[in-house]
């Protein structure tokens, strides 16, 4: 057990945890950033879904010692100023959830195909959200999210 020093949501913060520790089980469990979610544990289903310097990543498969330095932004980083980001504006407006519990994973997948894609197409759209599963098949409303946000 080491002190690990990671950057969350903009802010430097210390965590005691081994450093094979997932990064999802430190944001959860030591760090009360419940938002990430713990769906399948392996890499299929993208409910654990953050950002790393901007990118979508699994945060079940990386062991906390491979955040150190990167810029980690959760689904409680995305709001500014006490305003929704657009991606999540684009959720609520669409309506694009049933349970929710996929949600958080799909804004973070989204924000980073938009990070990397401006004015995505419906097929880059559904290629990009490809890695993350929602079991109540709300998908089209997804893709109808992901283009509002992109406009
Ligand atoms: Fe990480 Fe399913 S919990 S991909």
């Amino acid at each position: 057990m080491g002190e690990t020093k990671l950057s969350v949501n903009g802010k430097s913060l210390r965590v005691n945890a081994p450093a094979e520790e997932s990064l999802l089980s430190v944001l959860r469990n030591r760090l009360d950033l419940t938002g990430t979610k713990y769906g399948c544990g392996e890499g299929q289903c993208g409910a654990c879904t953050v950002l790393m310097n901007g990118r979508a990543t699994r945060s079940c498969l990386t062991p906390v010692s491979a955040a150190v330095g990167a810029k980690i932004v959760t689904i409680e980083g995305l709001e500014q100023d006490g305003k929704l980001s657009p991606v999540q504006e684009a959720f609520v407006e669409e309506g694009a959830f049933q349970c929710g519990y996929c949600t958080a994973g799909m804004i973070m997948s989204a924000t980073s195909l938009l990070n990397e894609t401006h004015d995505p197409s419906e097929e880059q759209i559904v290629a990009g959200m490809d890695g993350n599963v929602c079991r109540c098949g709300t998908y089209p409303r997804i893709v109808q999210a992901v283009r509002l946000a992109s406009r």
